[in-house]
């Protein structure tokens, strides 16, 4: 599942007027605080193909709590990409995360698209912190029958202040983009997810990644959100607790977290000393499940986490997350089906932080008008 013309129901523009971007051409942009992601995803031959990846690492601060902080740097930082991606006029598929975005699920009785938009309207303070639903954009997918009541239909909603939707837009447009698709990073996981993986009907997975200030937790049955959590933790707590113990800079820090210390015979010592830094971290995604499995309605039990972002890739955390929650963990490829382009220069690269491109693999795999 994911949100399909969030921006043409959000902000009024003209998503089918737009899709005349650059040959149709569509690129997933991933915007995260540690780095702005760019990939462009062909279908040729029926398989989707890797044609292009770039990434510009953003300063600490152009992105707070999901939100566009430093828009000018931003804009520019996008720019740069667009430069060197050379895909300058094309359709983009972005996405929101953190507090930016709220995401609900009720129970509604049958009726058509309209009138749901009506009662979702009617009743959107019992769902949503806003008194004025005029300042938020929502959308909506029926997700299916309710489990305790057949005449009731399951419906998930997403809803953002207008102000962090039209934020993006301007961003991506003052960089040369044209705004189509706007997703939400723990459903772009679900995409990235479904084409890549097999999957039974009842089968429970919990998708989870970790960046460097979100994390985003859903959990899917059947390639289906039954549970979504965001929390403002990841890498970059990490690299926090080593420059406040060792009294570096935020920059030594990450160096030191991402290439360990010089000498080393220190470094095993130092794996488990960092890896303890990471422990908030677990505890966070430890107390979601938990309380996901305690309002749970269905009788199956979580087969498997699959584990992305960043914040992932540090040393031992896969291993340390299965020992504690008890569930076989692996790290996410989004490239089990997705090919890369042998013209790639980058593809071994891209290989080697797989787990790190979900979200964006995520999102250059959208289409207009796809779900
Ligand atoms: N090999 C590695 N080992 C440990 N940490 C890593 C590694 N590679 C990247 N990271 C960490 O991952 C984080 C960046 O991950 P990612 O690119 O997923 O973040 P982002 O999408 O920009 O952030 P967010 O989604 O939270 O805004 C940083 O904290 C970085 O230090
Ligand atoms: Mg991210």
């Amino acid at each position: 599942m994911a949100i399909g013309d969030l921006i043409g129901k959000i902000s009024g523009l003209d998503v089918w007027g737009l899709i005349a971007g650059k040959k149709g051409k569509i690129v997933g942009l991933d915007i995260g605080s540690h780095a702005v992601k760019l990939m462009q995803i062909s279908d040729k031959g029926g398989r989707a193909t890797v044609e292009k990846y770039r990434e510009i690492p953003l300063e600490k601060g152009v992105l707070a709590e999901g939100a566009i902080a430093d828009l000018g740097k931003l804009v520019e930082a996008i720019k740069r990409l667009v430069k060197e991606a050379r895909c300058q006029g094309m359709g983009v598929a972005m996405s929101l995360s953190g507090q930016s975005v709220i995401i609900k699920k009720a129970p509604f009785r049958d009726m058509d698209e309209h009138e749901l938009r009506e009662a979702i309207l009617e009743e959107a303070n019992k769902y949503f912190p806003f008194d004025n639903m005029d300042e938020v954009n929502f959308d909506f997918q029926v997700l299916g029958q309710n489990i305790h009541n057949p005449n009731l239909l399951d419906v998930v909603i997403v809803a953002a202040k207008k102000e962090f939707v039209e934020s993006y837009v301007e961003a991506v447009t003052l960089a040369g983009l044209k705004p189509l698709i706007l997703d939400v990073d723990s459903f772009a996981l679900e995409t990235m997810y479904e084409r890549n993986y097999e999957y039974d009907e009842q089968d429970l997975v919990v998708l989870i990644n970790i960046g460097a200030s979100i994390t985003n937790i859903n959990v899917v049955k059947n390639a289906t959100s039954v549970f979504t959590r965001d929390f403002s933790l990841g890498g970059n707590y990490v690299t926090e607790a080593i420059e406040a113990q060792y009294g570096l800079s935020f920059e030594e820090a990450e160096k030191l977290k991402l290439y360990g210390p010089e000498d080393t015979c220190q470094s095993n010592d130092f794996k488990h000393e960092i890896l303890s830094y990471a422990d908030p971290i677990v505890l966070e995604i430890e107390r979601s499940i938990d309380y996901f499995r305690s309002t749970y309605e269905g009788n199956e039990d979580i087969k498997e986490v699959i584990l992305s972002g960043g914040g992932a890739l540090l040393s031992g955390f896969p291993e340390e997350l299965s020992d504690r929650l008890r569930i076989p963990v692996s790290l996410a490829n989004p490239f089990r089906n997705v090919v890369l382009n042998r013209k790639l220069s980058e593809a071994e690269d891209l290989k080697h932080m797989a787990p790190r491109l979900a979200v964006v693999t995520g999102l250059a795999l959208r289409r207009v008008g796809d779900k």
